[in-house]
């Protein structure tokens, strides 16, 4: 009975034909195989120097799983209806292969440490291609900081003109708030270096395996304190999909904004044919569906997020088969954050910016607060002078004047402090001038923030 299980001794009846396919995993963990099978060989030599296999047993399971590699790189790997995951796939080909001996494969393990073990092993993997794909989005925005690096467009607050800015200054937000993310990739960079296997299901091995040098062969840096953490929680790989997802909707901000900007109406910004799309009616229209996706795919993040967070709320320890879910919710995350950096960087990288088009957008309005802090300097209390210049503001409004055009003669009904240097005040270089305090616009404070982050590139602190 249970015909061809791993676990059948103790069963009297066959699984439920839907049971059985309820409950298998393989079509998404095989995407584990080859963490597996590096597993399998160093839990093999492991085995080998207590004596449970010997070495000639060891060289017949080695390249057994030789064969079980080339199979699944030819995609000869032939996946059997009896096969629940890929752990158990992978021990049913090698005692395919090499009769009674695989069968001693599994001693002192258990599929709860070897899943965990997998797991890490493949965010490790995926979370080195992701930083490297930082890097190259956070090079990206600091050349196209340098190429645009003097042009002026307005600022926005609740989509409403607020101050002038430098695009350059704009392009910028993007690299710190991406270096923070890397940091916290880093921190589960670091946890991933914990080595699961030797935990087995959830009380430890009852085999005196060298754990330490498994761990240095399979490339973890430390072993695990507690066999019931490392197996029961989903922490790990929790707050990595939590950091990649707030990545993803970092990137999905700046994908509205130059949605918006590409807009006719606003003109800022041209995206790349390469990455545009047509309509199947409309022959005119060139739409920003790079963008836009990256914008939907956040959302799903974020469901697949919420889904793990689910997962383990209230679970009873240690292992119960609800994490088996757990799987296809990162795989999915690390997916859309591989496509969406390398989608947003060839966006970013090939962009038109209109630099005609954003400076005509330049409302002279975007110049209050220099006339509020004209009066302030004058000693003018602040909110005094952000009523007067209020006042201004809705004089110039009703009567079609540019805010930097009010002759002084009316200025002077307003404030008797005016005089004719309020016209220095208020043009936008001179606004950039006044906010090179660090991390302000100016553009002394952007060169500065520019030196700092090419420091940065050059010497990344994701170098192991
Ligand atoms: N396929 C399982 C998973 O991904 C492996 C662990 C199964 N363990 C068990 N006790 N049934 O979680």
């Amino acid at each position: 009975m249970g015909k061809g299980k791993i676990w059948k001794g103790r069963f009297s009846k066959e699984t439920d034909v839907e049971m059985e396919k309820f409950s298998h995993s393989i079509e998404t963990d095989k995407l584990l195989f080859s963490e597996d099978l590096a597993v399998n060989k160093a839990w093999a030599q492991g085995l080998n120097k207590i004596g449970i296999l010997s070495n000639k047993e060891t060289k017949e399971i080695l390249n057994a799983l030789g064969v079980i590699k080339e199979e699944f790189s030819s995609d000869n790997f032939a996946i059997q209806s009896g096969d629940e995951d890929i752990h158990s796939a992978i021990e049913r080909r090698l005692t395919e292969i090499t009769g009674v001996i695989g069968e001693k494969i599994h001693t002192g393990r258990s599929r709860n440490d070897q899943v965990m073990t997998d797991l890490l092993l493949y965010l490790k993997k995926a979370l080195l291609e992701i930083l490297e794909q930082i890097a190259e989005l956070e090079k990206t925005v600091v050349d196209k900081a340098k190429d645009n690096f003097d042009l002026i467009m307005p600022g926005y607050t609740h989509l409403q003109q607020a101050q002038p800015i430098l695009f350059s200054h704009y392009l910028l937000s993007l690299f710190w708030l991406i270096e923070r993310d890397k940091e916290s990739l880093l921190l589960g960079l670091k946890h991933c270096g914990i080595m699961p296997l030797g935990s087995a299901a959830l009380a430890g091995t009852g085999f005196p395996v060298d754990l330490k040098t498994l761990a240095r062969d399979l490339g973890f840096n430390e072993l695990s304190n507690n066999s019931l953490d490392i197996t029961a929680h989903r922490d790990i790989p929790t707050s990595i999909s939590f950091t990649l997802t707030t990545i993803i909707s970092h990137l999905s901000r700046y994908a509205s904004d130059l949605i918006l900007w590409s807009t006719d109406e606003f003109g800022f910004v041209e995206i790349d044919d390469k990455y545009a799309t047509g309509s199947s009616i409309m022959p005119q229209k060139k739409n920003p569906d790079s963008l836009e996706l990256i914008r939907g795919k956040a959302a799903s993040a974020i469901g697949h997020l919420t889904a793990l967070l689910s997962l383990c709320q209230g679970l009873p320890h240690s292992y119960n088969r609800d994490l088996q879910e757990d799987k296809k919710h990162i795989f999915e995350i690390v997916g859309i954050t591989k496509g969406s950096l390398e989608i947003f960087s060839g966006v970013l990288k090939t962009l038109k910016v209109n630099k005609e088009r954003i400076t005509r957008a330049l409302s002279s309005a975007l110049l209050a607060t220099e006339m509020a802090d004209y009066l302030t300097e004058k000693g003018v209390p602040f909110r005094t002078a952000h009523t007067t210049t209020g006042n201004i503001v809705k004089w110039a409004k009703n009567n079609n004047t540019a805010l930097n055009e009010v002759p002084l003669s009316k200025l002077k009904d307003f404030s008797s402090l005016f005089e004719e240097e309020i016209y220095d005040y208020l043009n936008f270089k001179n606004a950039l001038s006044r906010r090179n305090s660090t991390g302000g616009t100016g553009e002394k404070s952007v060169k500065e923030q520019i030196n700092k982050a090419s420091k940065i590139i050059r010497n990344p602190k994701s170098k192991l």
